[in-house]
């Protein structure tokens, strides 16, 4: 697989990635205590589990041994008693002297006394000589059994023997009642061609008795039968698991099997009763009577679950399994227990579970909550709002990362507003430089409009201006010829008149476009302004207006033509009462701007101003307005012509209704030394 279908493949993956950060954290924690809860439960019940039942089982292997010493016991006991019983003295003696009565009482005596169920005497070749239990059934011949046989040859034995039922009949016809069984079926019972068992299974000792002078006289023989009867089983529950019992059931059984026959047990059947004539498991059965080793484990017994132990009962003389010593523990209180350790882990686990949810709940909303703040954060940043702060709640990474998102924040602000101030004055630079612009193509233009219109007014003046002369000069020499004639005298004195009138427009065309350079002198701006102002104070225009005053004394002497300025001024003031026919106030104002190389007149009238469209016209010659009051509309266009040959600038900002400023600015064209005038 190369590398790019390997991404490809990776990236088909559903995408984990897409479930949120809190799902992902609590899945991770669930899934690893689930995971180890179960894992640890598992494990933990298993190894208790084990240990309570490999403990029950050591306990039952334990009880099966005290259940073996107490059987033992039972049979040593037995010998012990009737050795005891053969090496009184009175046996030899009865015997010798035929006192058998007294015989008889003293066996029984000893019969009842050890609770035995025979106790039979032979003779020395083993015929029996007197039975305690069946005492007119003698004679026969006993040398045949194993353990008499033995003892006739003086040796001490006891075993546990099956004993036929012809041999029980002899010694007790109610012995081979209490060994008659029919057999109980059970489910698991081995199966066996015959329904009953006749024989019995004996603990059975036999003693040689010997007289005074050594020699044997017979042999003494007495035995337990097994069959119903109790005394041992009782007494091993006795003494492992008391009277006990638990949930209504008995803690602890013993049993005592013949072949695979229940003949002596605790164990009750469904009515209480000891369940004798049932039979053992075959699996049991094979393992115990035939393979004769121990079986340890757990079996159904009767109506519940026991931990049992099964080992075989030899006989001692012929080595072979007659039967089965059992015992068995209840299952349940051990189950019980293991079931609360396996309940405890298992609370314990879901306890774990809650706990490490509730755990995982706070800490995945203590991580979780200021990163969802910051992701709201960074959309209204992304919106544009930068007027927010994230709050800080702790010192850790996440603390730190609100911590620098602040910070990021306030430079973010700065950066802004700092995009924002220049973008401002960029803005504002471009305005100004776009107005510096347009006035200056507005100025150039204005001069250019008023260099071609001063080229042709001063051709038409220049051409007019010689016939006008002549035209005065005749006039005036016909006047003096014509003295006597005062009818013509009066229209030649018109035409005198009219033409001085044209001459004096015509003067004032070449004014507008004088090529010739003014006489320049030095000259004090503010005086210039004074004497201006009482040439034309008193005349009717000026009546109704205010003259307001503002001249910087510090304004420098600079080079002019005092009497070319003067007229600009005049014309500048003339027009200012015009305007502010019913009243107002004119201000007029000199100064130096620090650093400027002009001085600047200002003249600013409350008059009725000029509109827009008439703005860039003033300057034309014969532009006016005053066409009743006989305005020439030369005045601005003359006073244009000086202030440019002056190399200065004449500016007008007008608003209608409010007045209008004209503005004058003359180049510094003296230094400090030079002497003022
Ligand atoms: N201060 C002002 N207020 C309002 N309008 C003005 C002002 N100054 C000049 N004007 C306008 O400019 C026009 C041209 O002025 P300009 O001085 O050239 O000629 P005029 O005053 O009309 O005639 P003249 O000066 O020959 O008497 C005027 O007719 C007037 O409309
Ligand atoms: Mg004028």
């Amino acid at each position: 697989m190369d590398h790019t279908h390997f991404l490809q493949v990776f990236s088909r993956i559903p995408p984990l990635n897409r479930l949120s950060l809190r799902t992902k954290l609590v899945f991770s924690f669930l899934f690893v205590v689930i995971a180890g809860g179960i894992l640890s439960s598992l494990i933990g019940t298993e190894l208790v589990a084990d240990t309570i039942i490999s403990q029950a089982r050591n306990k039952v292997r334990y009880d099966l041994s005290i259940a073996e010493m107490v059987y033992n016991q039972s049979l040593s006991r037995l010998r012990d008693v009737v050795q005891l019983t053969a090496s009184a003295r009175s046996i030899p003696d009865y015997l010798e002297s035929g006192r058998l009565k007294k015989l008889e009482e003293f066996l029984t005596k000893r019969r009842k006394e050890f609770s035995l169920d025979i106790l039979t005497l032979t003779d020395a070749q083993g015929k029996v000589l007197f039975r305690t239990r069946h005492p007119f059934n003698t004679g026969d011949d006993q040398a045949a059994d194993p353990l008499v046989k033995r003892a006739l040859r003086g040796e001490v034995v006891a075993s546990t023997t099956i004993i036929p039922r012809k041999e029980l009949q002899q010694e007790g016809s109610d012995l081979a009642e209490r060994a008659f069984t029919l057999f109980v079926s059970t489910p698991k019972a081995r199966e066996v061609p015959v329904d009953r068992e006749t024989s019995g299974m004996m603990l059975k000792a036999a003693v040689p008795v010997w007289n005074d002078s050594g020699v044997l006289v017979g042999v003494l023989y007495g035995g337990a039968l097994l069959n119903r009867n109790y005394q041992i089983v009782d007494q091993v529950r006795d003494l492992l698991y008391g009277e006990g019992r638990y949930k209504g059931k008995e803690l602890g059984t013993a049993t005592i099997f013949q072949g695979d026959l229940r003949i002596s047990t605790n164990v009750r059947d469904e009515n209480g009763d000891r369940a004798i004539g049932t039979r053992i498991s075959d699996e049991v059965y094979r393992t115990v009577n035939e393979k004769g080793q121990v079986w340890l484990d757990r079996a159904f017994v009767v109506d519940d679950w026991y931990i049992s132990g099964y080992e075989p009962i030899r006989d001692h003389l012929t080595g072979k399994i007659v039967g089965i010593l059992y015992v068995g523990m209840l299952e349940a209180p051990y189950v019980d227990l293991r079931n609360k350790v396996v309940y405890s882990f298992f609370g314990i686990g879901v306890l774990g579970v809650l706990l490490v949810l509730l755990l995982s709940f706070f800490i995945t909303t203590g991580i979780i909550r200021p990163l969802r703040e910051m992701v709201g954060a960074t959309r209204k940043i992304a919106e544009g709002d930068l007027s927010l702060e994230l709050s800080i709640t702790s010192k850790d990474e996440i603390g730190q990362l609100a911590e620098s998102f602040n910070h990021m924040l306030v430079r973010l602000k700065q950066a802004r507003q700092e995009l924002e101030d220049y973008g401002r004055i960029l803005e504002e630079k471009v305005e100004e430089r776009s107005q510096q612009l347009r006035k200056i193509q507005a100025q150039l233009m204005q001069s250019e409009k008023l260099a071609s219109l001063g080229r042709l007014a001063s051709g038409v003046a220049h051409e007019i201006n010689s016939p006008l002369t002549g035209i005065l000069t005749f006039s005036h020499l016909l006047m003096r010829r014509l003295k006597d004639n005062p009818e013509l005298q009066k229209e030649l004195e018109l035409i005198v008149r009219e033409t001085t009138r044209v001459s004096i427009i015509v003067r004032g065309l070449l004014d507008f476009a004088r090529e010739s350079r003014p006489q320049k002198r030095p000259c004090n701006v503010n005086e210039l302004i004074l004497h201006t102002l009482s040439l034309v104070e008193r005349q009717s225009v000026f009546h109704n207006i205010r003259i307001s005053k503002n001249l910087d004394p510090r304004v420098p002497i600079i080079l002019l033509d005092a009497n070319q300025i003067q007229q600009v001024f005049m014309n500048v003031l003339l027009n200012a009462a015009d305007a502010m026919a019913g009243g107002g106030t004119l201000t007029i104002s000199s100064s130096q701007v620090p650093g400027d190389s002009f001085v600047q007149v200002k003249f600013s009238d409350t008059g009725c101003g000029i509109p827009e469209e008439n703005l860039n016209k003033i300057f034309d010659p014969f532009f006016t307005t005053k066409a009743d009051k006989k305005g020439t509309g030369l005045g601005l266009a003359v006073s244009y012509g000086i202030i440019e040959r002056h190399r200065g600038r004449i500016e007008v900002q007008s608003e209608i209704g409010r007045g209008t400023i004209f503005t004058i600015q003359l180049p510094l064209e003296i230094s400090e030394e030079v002497p003022p005038v």
